[in-house]
Protein backbone atom coordinates (compact mmCIF):
# COMPACT_ATOMS: atom_id res chain seq x y z
CA UNK A 1 0.00 0.00 0.00
CA UNK A 2 1.31 3.64 -0.96
CA UNK A 3 0.75 6.86 0.95
CA UNK A 4 1.26 9.79 -0.67
CA UNK A 5 0.71 12.92 1.53
CA UNK A 6 -0.62 16.26 0.48
CA UNK A 7 0.04 19.01 3.16
CA UNK A 8 -2.54 21.60 2.98
CA UNK A 9 0.18 24.58 2.79
CA UNK A 10 1.27 22.79 -0.20
CA UNK A 11 -2.01 23.76 -2.29
CA UNK A 12 -2.38 26.06 -4.99
CA UNK A 13 -3.23 29.34 -3.23
CA UNK A 14 -5.14 32.17 -5.14
CA UNK A 15 -6.55 35.07 -3.70
CA UNK A 16 -9.05 37.01 -6.62
CA UNK A 17 -10.48 39.04 -4.07
CA UNK A 18 -13.97 38.31 -3.72
CA UNK A 19 -12.58 34.52 -4.15
CA UNK A 20 -10.26 33.05 -1.62
CA UNK A 21 -9.35 29.75 -2.31
CA UNK A 22 -6.91 26.53 -1.93
CA UNK A 23 -6.83 23.83 -4.87
CA UNK A 24 -5.88 20.73 -4.01
CA UNK A 25 -5.09 19.81 -7.76
CA UNK A 26 -3.95 21.93 -10.78
CA UNK A 27 -7.25 23.74 -11.47
CA UNK A 28 -7.15 27.32 -13.44
CA UNK A 29 -4.13 29.22 -13.17
CA UNK A 30 -2.83 26.53 -10.69
CA UNK A 31 -0.50 24.18 -12.68
CA UNK A 32 1.13 21.39 -10.64
CA UNK A 33 2.34 18.07 -12.85
CA UNK A 34 3.07 16.61 -9.45
CA UNK A 35 -1.29 17.44 -8.41
CA UNK A 36 -2.84 15.88 -11.40
CA UNK A 37 -5.79 14.50 -9.25
CA UNK A 38 -6.33 10.82 -8.44
CA UNK A 39 -8.07 8.01 -10.27
CA UNK A 40 -11.50 9.86 -11.07
CA UNK A 41 -10.80 12.80 -8.44
CA UNK A 42 -9.87 15.85 -10.22
CA UNK A 43 -10.54 18.82 -8.18
CA UNK A 44 -10.51 19.80 -4.64
CA UNK A 45 -11.16 23.48 -4.06
CA UNK A 46 -11.49 24.96 -0.78
CA UNK A 47 -13.11 28.21 -1.51
CA UNK A 48 -13.87 30.80 0.73
CA UNK A 49 -16.56 33.28 -1.05
CA UNK A 50 -17.20 36.85 0.51
CA UNK A 51 -20.46 38.14 1.56
CA UNK A 52 -22.59 39.06 -1.45
CA UNK A 53 -19.88 37.68 -4.02
CA UNK A 54 -19.91 34.49 -5.73
CA UNK A 55 -19.43 32.47 -9.36
CA UNK A 56 -21.91 34.10 -12.05
CA UNK A 57 -23.83 31.62 -14.14
CA UNK A 58 -20.79 29.28 -16.22
CA UNK A 59 -21.05 26.06 -18.06
CA UNK A 60 -19.85 22.78 -17.02
CA UNK A 61 -20.49 19.48 -19.65
CA UNK A 62 -19.39 15.56 -18.68
CA UNK A 63 -18.77 16.49 -14.63
CA UNK A 64 -20.35 15.11 -11.67
CA UNK A 65 -19.96 18.12 -9.18
CA UNK A 66 -20.15 17.86 -5.58
CA UNK A 67 -20.49 20.88 -3.04
CA UNK A 68 -19.74 21.00 0.52
CA UNK A 69 -20.51 24.11 2.38
CA UNK A 70 -18.76 24.30 5.78
CA UNK A 71 -20.26 27.41 7.06
CA UNK A 72 -22.62 29.95 5.85
CA UNK A 73 -24.84 29.85 3.09
CA UNK A 74 -25.02 28.93 -1.15
CA UNK A 75 -27.40 30.26 -3.21
CA UNK A 76 -27.32 28.00 -6.53
CA UNK A 77 -29.36 28.63 -9.73
CA UNK A 78 -29.06 26.70 -12.88
CA UNK A 79 -30.18 26.29 -16.13
CA UNK A 80 -32.77 23.17 -15.51
CA UNK A 81 -34.82 25.76 -13.19
CA UNK A 82 -33.11 25.21 -9.61
CA UNK A 83 -33.20 28.01 -7.04
CA UNK A 84 -31.97 26.87 -3.62
CA UNK A 85 -30.29 28.13 -0.48
CA UNK A 86 -27.36 25.33 0.69
CA UNK A 87 -26.08 25.48 4.23
CA UNK A 88 -23.64 23.15 5.96
CA UNK A 89 -26.76 20.40 6.80
CA UNK A 90 -26.47 19.68 3.02
CA UNK A 91 -25.08 18.92 0.50
CA UNK A 92 -25.00 19.45 -3.09
CA UNK A 93 -24.60 17.17 -6.06
CA UNK A 94 -24.90 18.07 -10.19
CA UNK A 95 -24.25 15.95 -13.58
CA UNK A 96 -23.39 17.94 -15.88
CA UNK A 97 -23.88 15.57 -18.32
CA UNK A 98 -24.81 16.72 -21.75
CA UNK A 99 -24.10 20.21 -20.19
CA UNK A 100 -25.18 22.76 -17.68
CA UNK A 101 -25.45 26.60 -16.61
CA UNK A 102 -25.14 27.59 -13.31
CA UNK A 103 -24.31 30.11 -10.77
CA UNK A 104 -23.33 29.86 -6.83
CA UNK A 105 -23.63 33.11 -5.13
CA UNK A 106 -23.21 33.81 -1.29
CA UNK A 107 -26.64 35.46 -0.25
CA UNK A 108 -25.48 36.60 2.92
CA UNK A 109 -23.63 40.47 2.30
CA UNK A 110 -22.29 39.89 5.98
CA UNK A 111 -20.69 36.43 6.29
CA UNK A 112 -18.61 34.53 4.20
CA UNK A 113 -19.39 30.98 2.75
CA UNK A 114 -16.90 28.47 3.06
CA UNK A 115 -17.26 25.10 1.05
CA UNK A 116 -15.48 22.34 -0.64
CA UNK A 117 -16.23 21.90 -4.51
CA UNK A 118 -15.26 18.23 -6.06
CA UNK A 119 -15.32 17.04 -9.26
CA UNK A 120 -15.24 13.63 -10.12
CA UNK A 121 -14.88 12.58 -14.01
CA UNK A 122 -17.70 10.02 -14.66
CA UNK A 123 -17.72 6.81 -15.82
CA UNK A 124 -20.11 7.68 -18.85
CA UNK A 125 -20.63 11.01 -20.77
CA UNK A 126 -23.51 12.56 -22.46
CA UNK A 127 -25.95 11.81 -19.17
CA UNK A 128 -28.87 13.76 -18.65
CA UNK A 129 -27.88 17.23 -16.45
CA UNK A 130 -29.32 16.53 -12.92
CA UNK A 131 -29.18 18.48 -9.51
CA UNK A 132 -29.50 17.35 -6.46
CA UNK A 133 -29.47 18.57 -2.41
CA UNK A 134 -29.68 16.61 0.30
CA UNK A 135 -29.49 16.79 3.87
CA UNK A 136 -26.59 15.52 5.68
CA UNK A 137 -27.13 13.37 8.78
CA UNK A 138 -24.51 14.95 10.93
CA UNK A 139 -25.40 12.27 13.88
CA UNK A 140 -24.87 9.55 11.93
CA UNK A 141 -21.00 10.41 11.20
CA UNK A 142 -20.37 10.66 14.81
CA UNK A 143 -17.07 8.49 15.29
CA UNK A 144 -17.77 6.59 12.35
CA UNK A 145 -17.37 6.66 8.67
CA UNK A 146 -20.59 7.11 7.08
CA UNK A 147 -21.42 6.92 3.16
CA UNK A 148 -23.39 10.42 1.77
CA UNK A 149 -22.61 9.70 -1.70
CA UNK A 150 -22.65 6.20 -3.45
CA UNK A 151 -21.80 5.09 -6.60
CA UNK A 152 -25.41 4.25 -8.14
CA UNK A 153 -28.85 5.49 -8.02
CA UNK A 154 -30.71 2.41 -6.21
CA UNK A 155 -28.67 3.60 -2.79
CA UNK A 156 -31.67 5.93 -2.30
CA UNK A 157 -29.13 8.56 -1.54
CA UNK A 158 -26.77 11.10 -3.08
CA UNK A 159 -25.15 9.17 -5.44
CA UNK A 160 -22.64 9.57 -8.45
CA UNK A 161 -22.15 8.79 -12.30
CA UNK A 162 -18.56 7.12 -11.23
CA UNK A 163 -17.55 3.76 -9.31
CA UNK A 164 -16.63 6.52 -6.18
CA UNK A 165 -17.55 6.96 -3.06
CA UNK A 166 -17.14 9.54 -0.26
CA UNK A 167 -17.96 9.20 3.50
CA UNK A 168 -17.89 11.78 6.28
CA UNK A 169 -16.78 11.08 9.50
CA UNK A 170 -16.63 13.35 13.09
CA UNK A 171 -14.70 11.77 15.78
CA UNK A 172 -14.31 12.46 19.48
CA UNK A 173 -10.24 12.54 20.36
CA UNK A 174 -9.38 8.67 20.91
CA UNK A 175 -11.91 7.16 18.48
CA UNK A 176 -10.57 4.60 16.38
CA UNK A 177 -11.64 3.26 12.65
CA UNK A 178 -10.72 0.68 10.27
CA UNK A 179 -11.67 1.13 6.52
CA UNK A 180 -11.34 -0.89 4.05
CA UNK A 181 -10.19 -0.93 0.40
CA UNK A 182 -10.18 -3.24 -1.95
CA UNK A 183 -9.33 -4.37 -5.75
CA UNK A 184 -6.34 -3.02 -7.60
CA UNK A 185 -6.14 0.64 -8.65
CA UNK A 186 -8.41 1.53 -6.16
CA UNK A 187 -7.57 4.75 -4.15
CA UNK A 188 -8.62 6.21 -0.86
CA UNK A 189 -7.75 9.47 -0.39
CA UNK A 190 -8.97 11.45 2.88
CA UNK A 191 -9.03 14.99 3.68
CA UNK A 192 -8.99 16.61 7.05
CA UNK A 193 -11.58 19.37 7.01
CA UNK A 194 -10.75 20.14 10.85
CA UNK A 195 -8.97 18.79 13.62
CA UNK A 196 -6.10 16.10 13.35
CA UNK A 197 -5.92 12.70 12.80
CA UNK A 198 -2.99 9.73 12.62
CA UNK A 199 -2.49 7.16 10.03
CA UNK A 200 0.33 4.56 10.66
CA UNK A 201 3.22 6.99 11.85
CA UNK A 202 1.80 10.12 10.49
CA UNK A 203 -0.03 12.75 11.84
CA UNK A 204 -2.39 14.72 9.42
CA UNK A 205 -3.84 18.25 10.63
CA UNK A 206 -6.73 20.38 9.44
CA UNK A 207 -6.73 20.36 5.03
CA UNK A 208 -4.34 17.93 5.36
CA UNK A 209 -4.77 15.01 3.08
CA UNK A 210 -3.16 11.38 2.42
CA UNK A 211 -3.47 9.36 -0.98
CA UNK A 212 -3.42 5.51 -0.29
CA UNK A 213 -3.12 3.52 -3.17
CA UNK A 214 -3.50 0.01 -4.35
CA UNK A 215 -1.29 -0.96 -6.95
CA UNK A 216 -2.18 -1.62 -10.06
CA UNK A 217 -0.53 -5.18 -11.15
CA UNK A 218 -2.79 -6.33 -13.43
CA UNK A 219 -3.35 -4.44 -17.18
CA UNK A 220 -6.47 -6.40 -18.20
CA UNK A 221 -7.98 -3.35 -17.97
CA UNK A 222 -5.80 -1.23 -20.45
CA UNK A 223 -5.85 -3.85 -22.84
CA UNK A 224 -9.70 -4.15 -22.73
CA UNK A 225 -9.59 -0.43 -23.17
CA UNK A 226 -7.76 -0.25 -26.56
CA UNK A 227 -10.96 -1.35 -28.86
CA UNK A 228 -12.34 1.70 -27.15
CA UNK A 229 -9.04 3.71 -28.28
CA UNK A 230 -9.32 2.45 -31.59
CA UNK A 231 -12.75 3.75 -32.21
CA UNK A 232 -12.03 6.76 -30.28
CA UNK A 233 -9.54 7.30 -33.93
CA UNK A 234 -12.01 6.74 -36.08
CA UNK A 235 -14.46 9.03 -34.83
CA UNK A 236 -11.98 11.72 -35.02
CA UNK A 237 -11.52 13.99 -37.91
CA UNK A 238 -9.59 16.92 -38.80
CA UNK A 239 -12.02 18.83 -37.93
CA UNK A 240 -12.79 21.72 -40.65
CA UNK A 241 -16.05 23.51 -39.20
CA UNK A 242 -16.28 23.72 -35.15
CA UNK A 243 -19.37 25.26 -33.24
CA UNK A 244 -18.06 28.44 -32.17
CA UNK A 245 -20.51 28.49 -29.32
CA UNK A 246 -19.03 25.59 -27.73
CA UNK A 247 -15.64 25.88 -25.30
CA UNK A 248 -14.28 23.35 -23.57
CA UNK A 249 -14.68 23.36 -19.69
CA UNK A 250 -11.96 24.22 -17.60
CA UNK A 251 -11.50 20.13 -16.95
CA UNK A 252 -11.32 19.38 -20.20
CA UNK A 253 -8.63 21.94 -20.94
CA UNK A 254 -6.93 20.89 -17.91
CA UNK A 255 -7.19 17.22 -18.67
CA UNK A 256 -5.74 17.69 -22.37
CA UNK A 257 -3.19 19.95 -21.16
CA UNK A 258 -1.87 16.74 -18.94
CA UNK A 259 -2.35 14.45 -21.41
CA UNK A 260 -0.23 16.61 -23.77
CA UNK A 261 2.40 17.74 -20.93
CA UNK A 262 3.09 13.82 -20.61
CA UNK A 263 4.29 13.21 -24.07
CA UNK A 264 7.64 11.17 -24.44
CA UNK A 265 10.69 13.87 -26.06
CA UNK A 266 14.17 13.43 -26.54
CA UNK A 267 16.30 12.84 -23.51
CA UNK A 268 12.90 13.62 -21.63
CA UNK A 269 13.94 17.39 -22.54
CA UNK A 270 10.54 18.84 -23.70
CA UNK A 271 12.20 21.68 -25.93
CA UNK A 272 8.79 23.31 -26.64
CA UNK A 273 6.41 25.71 -25.31
CA UNK A 274 2.68 25.41 -26.17
CA UNK A 275 0.47 28.70 -26.32
CA UNK A 276 -3.05 28.10 -25.80
CA UNK A 277 -5.19 31.08 -27.27
CA UNK A 278 -8.66 32.04 -26.47
CA UNK A 279 -7.88 35.84 -27.16
CA UNK A 280 -10.82 36.78 -30.19
CA UNK A 281 -8.59 39.94 -31.62
CA UNK A 282 -5.04 37.78 -31.37
CA UNK A 283 -7.04 34.88 -33.28
CA UNK A 284 -8.73 37.44 -35.77
CA UNK A 285 -5.12 38.48 -36.36
CA UNK A 286 -3.99 35.12 -36.93
CA UNK A 287 -6.55 34.04 -39.05
CA UNK A 288 -5.39 35.59 -42.85
CA UNK A 289 -1.79 34.28 -41.88
CA UNK A 290 -3.59 30.83 -41.46
CA UNK A 291 -4.56 30.48 -45.44
CA UNK A 292 -8.03 32.29 -43.83
CA UNK A 293 -8.90 28.50 -42.00
CA UNK A 294 -12.04 29.00 -40.11
CA UNK A 295 -10.51 26.96 -37.79
CA UNK A 296 -8.21 29.48 -36.01
CA UNK A 297 -11.21 31.49 -35.38
CA UNK A 298 -13.86 29.10 -34.57
CA UNK A 299 -12.25 26.08 -32.58
CA UNK A 300 -12.51 26.79 -28.65
CA UNK A 301 -8.97 26.76 -28.28
CA UNK A 302 -5.83 27.07 -30.37
CA UNK A 303 -3.01 25.40 -29.74
CA UNK A 304 0.41 26.82 -30.73
CA UNK A 305 3.13 24.64 -30.51
CA UNK A 306 6.50 26.30 -30.10
CA UNK A 307 9.75 24.84 -30.75
CA UNK A 308 12.75 26.19 -29.23
CA UNK A 309 14.79 27.64 -31.93
CA UNK A 310 18.12 26.72 -30.57
CA UNK A 311 18.12 24.71 -27.10
CA UNK A 312 21.20 25.70 -24.91
CA UNK A 313 23.17 24.78 -22.08
CA UNK A 314 21.08 26.25 -19.89
CA UNK A 315 18.28 24.32 -21.31
CA UNK A 316 19.36 21.07 -20.43
CA UNK A 317 20.55 22.33 -16.84
CA UNK A 318 17.20 23.20 -16.28
CA UNK A 319 15.91 20.04 -17.46
CA UNK A 320 18.18 18.17 -14.97
CA UNK A 321 17.96 20.26 -12.26
CA UNK A 322 13.93 19.47 -12.83
CA UNK A 323 15.08 15.63 -12.76
CA UNK A 324 16.94 15.63 -9.30
CA UNK A 325 14.12 17.43 -7.55
CA UNK A 326 11.23 15.05 -8.91
CA UNK A 327 13.48 12.38 -8.32
CA UNK A 328 15.07 13.48 -4.89
CA UNK A 329 18.29 12.64 -6.66
CA UNK A 330 21.89 14.52 -6.50
CA UNK A 331 22.48 16.62 -9.71
CA UNK A 332 25.98 15.28 -8.98
CA UNK A 333 24.57 11.56 -10.27
CA UNK A 334 22.60 13.35 -13.44
CA UNK A 335 26.62 14.59 -15.02
CA UNK A 336 27.00 12.28 -17.16
CA UNK A 337 23.33 12.50 -18.81
CA UNK A 338 23.53 16.34 -18.47
CA UNK A 339 27.36 16.39 -20.62
CA UNK A 340 25.35 13.50 -23.35
CA UNK A 341 22.43 16.18 -23.63
CA UNK A 342 24.63 19.22 -23.84
CA UNK A 343 27.13 17.60 -26.63
CA UNK A 344 24.05 16.25 -28.26
CA UNK A 345 23.09 19.61 -29.11
CA UNK A 346 26.03 21.16 -29.18
CA UNK A 347 27.27 18.88 -32.47
CA UNK A 348 24.08 19.67 -34.12
CA UNK A 349 23.95 22.41 -36.52
CA UNK A 350 21.37 25.23 -36.43
CA UNK A 351 19.15 23.55 -39.01
CA UNK A 352 19.31 20.35 -37.65
CA UNK A 353 18.46 21.67 -34.24
CA UNK A 354 15.23 23.57 -35.27
CA UNK A 355 14.15 20.09 -37.24
CA UNK A 356 14.71 18.34 -34.53
CA UNK A 357 13.03 20.56 -31.47
CA UNK A 358 10.12 21.01 -33.75
CA UNK A 359 9.83 17.12 -34.37
CA UNK A 360 9.72 16.91 -30.23
CA UNK A 361 6.58 19.33 -30.43
CA UNK A 362 4.80 17.37 -32.97
CA UNK A 363 4.92 14.44 -30.79
CA UNK A 364 3.08 16.30 -28.34
CA UNK A 365 0.75 17.92 -30.54
CA UNK A 366 0.10 13.83 -31.41
CA UNK A 367 -0.60 13.50 -27.97
CA UNK A 368 -3.40 16.16 -27.93
CA UNK A 369 -4.87 14.78 -30.36
CA UNK A 370 -4.64 11.72 -28.91
CA UNK A 371 -6.09 12.92 -25.39
CA UNK A 372 -8.72 14.67 -27.07
CA UNK A 373 -10.50 11.90 -29.57
CA UNK A 374 -10.49 9.83 -26.06
CA UNK A 375 -12.30 12.42 -24.38
CA UNK A 376 -15.01 13.26 -27.81
CA UNK A 377 -13.65 16.68 -28.52
CA UNK A 378 -12.27 17.13 -31.77
CA UNK A 379 -9.08 18.76 -32.76
CA UNK A 380 -7.82 19.77 -36.54
CA UNK A 381 -3.94 19.50 -36.45
CA UNK A 382 -2.67 22.31 -38.72
CA UNK A 383 0.56 23.28 -41.08
CA UNK A 384 -1.07 25.51 -43.10
CA UNK A 385 0.17 28.57 -41.69
CA UNK A 386 2.84 31.32 -41.84
CA UNK A 387 5.38 30.42 -38.99
CA UNK A 388 7.65 33.94 -40.03
CA UNK A 389 4.16 35.69 -39.22
CA UNK A 390 2.97 33.84 -36.31
CA UNK A 391 6.15 34.44 -34.76
CA UNK A 392 5.67 38.36 -35.08
CA UNK A 393 2.28 38.24 -34.07
CA UNK A 394 3.17 36.40 -30.79
CA UNK A 395 6.29 38.15 -30.15
CA UNK A 396 8.60 34.22 -30.34
CA UNK A 397 11.21 35.18 -32.07
CA UNK A 398 11.96 37.10 -28.94
CA UNK A 399 11.99 33.99 -26.77
CA UNK A 400 13.90 31.40 -29.37
CA UNK A 401 10.75 29.92 -30.28
CA UNK A 402 9.10 29.27 -33.34
CA UNK A 403 5.40 28.15 -34.35
CA UNK A 404 5.92 24.87 -35.41
CA UNK A 405 2.47 23.18 -36.15
CA UNK A 406 -1.27 23.94 -34.33
CA UNK A 407 -4.03 22.67 -33.27
CA UNK A 408 -7.73 23.67 -33.20
CA UNK A 409 -9.49 22.12 -30.47
CA UNK A 410 -13.28 22.32 -29.62
CA UNK A 411 -16.12 20.92 -30.95
CA UNK A 412 -17.40 20.03 -34.66
CA UNK A 413 -20.21 21.97 -35.61
CA UNK A 414 -23.16 19.55 -36.86
CA UNK A 415 -23.23 20.42 -40.59
CA UNK A 416 -19.57 20.01 -41.10
CA UNK A 417 -19.30 18.09 -44.67
CA UNK A 418 -16.23 16.31 -43.68
CA UNK A 419 -17.70 14.53 -40.78
CA UNK A 420 -19.24 12.30 -43.21
CA UNK A 421 -15.41 11.21 -44.80
CA UNK A 422 -14.92 8.02 -44.82
CA UNK A 423 -11.16 7.30 -42.91
CA UNK A 424 -8.54 6.89 -45.87
CA UNK A 425 -5.79 5.17 -44.91
CA UNK A 426 -2.88 2.52 -46.47
CA UNK A 427 -3.57 -0.74 -45.55
CA UNK A 428 -1.48 -2.20 -42.70
CA UNK A 429 -0.11 -4.56 -45.20
CA UNK A 430 1.41 -1.11 -47.11
CA UNK A 431 2.39 0.87 -44.04
CA UNK A 432 3.92 -2.08 -41.82
CA UNK A 433 6.61 -4.82 -42.56
CA UNK A 434 7.47 -7.77 -40.36
CA UNK A 435 11.06 -8.78 -40.15
CA UNK A 436 10.80 -11.74 -38.21
C1 LIG B 1 0.89 18.14 -39.49
C2 LIG B 1 -0.45 18.28 -40.10
C3 LIG B 1 -0.86 19.47 -40.68
C4 LIG B 1 -2.15 19.62 -41.18
N1 LIG B 1 -2.55 20.83 -41.64
C5 LIG B 1 -3.86 21.04 -41.91
C6 LIG B 1 -4.35 22.34 -42.17
O1 LIG B 1 -3.63 23.32 -42.18
N2 LIG B 1 -5.68 22.47 -42.40
C7 LIG B 1 -6.53 21.43 -42.39
O2 LIG B 1 -7.75 21.62 -42.58
N3 LIG B 1 -6.10 20.18 -42.14
C8 LIG B 1 -4.79 19.96 -41.89
N4 LIG B 1 -4.34 18.70 -41.58
C9 LIG B 1 -5.31 17.59 -41.56
C10 LIG B 1 -5.02 16.49 -42.56
O3 LIG B 1 -5.37 16.88 -43.86
C11 LIG B 1 -5.79 15.25 -42.13
O4 LIG B 1 -5.30 14.85 -40.88
C12 LIG B 1 -5.64 14.11 -43.11
O5 LIG B 1 -6.25 14.42 -44.33
C13 LIG B 1 -6.28 12.83 -42.55
O6 LIG B 1 -7.64 13.00 -42.26
P1 LIG B 1 -8.25 12.80 -40.81
O7 LIG B 1 -7.28 13.42 -39.85
O8 LIG B 1 -9.56 13.52 -40.84
O9 LIG B 1 -8.39 11.34 -40.57
C14 LIG B 1 -3.05 18.53 -41.13
C15 LIG B 1 -2.63 17.33 -40.57
C16 LIG B 1 -1.36 17.19 -40.05
C17 LIG B 1 -0.98 15.92 -39.37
Amino acid sequence: MKITLHRAADRGYYDYGWLKTYYSFSFGEYYNPNRMGFGALCVINDDIIAGGHGFDLHPHRNMEIVTIPLEGKLEHRDSMGNREVITPENIQIMSAGTGIRHSEKNPDPNQAVKLLQIWVRPDKTGVVPRYNMLPIKRRETYNTLTEIIAPDKQSGGAYLHQNARFNLGCFQPGHSVNYQISGEGQVLYTFVISGSYQTGDTLLKERDAAVLKIPNTCRSNRVKNMGDLIKSLQWRYATKKFDPSKKLSETQLNELMQATALSASSFGLQPYHILVITNPETRQKLRPVSWGQAQITDASHLFVFCNMVKPTEKTADVFIDNVSKTRGVPKETLADYAGMIKGFIKNMDDNSLKGWTARQAYLAAGNLMLAAAHAEIDTCPMEGFSAADYNQILGLDDKGLNAAVLVAVGFRAADDPYIKSVKVRKPLTDLFTHLK
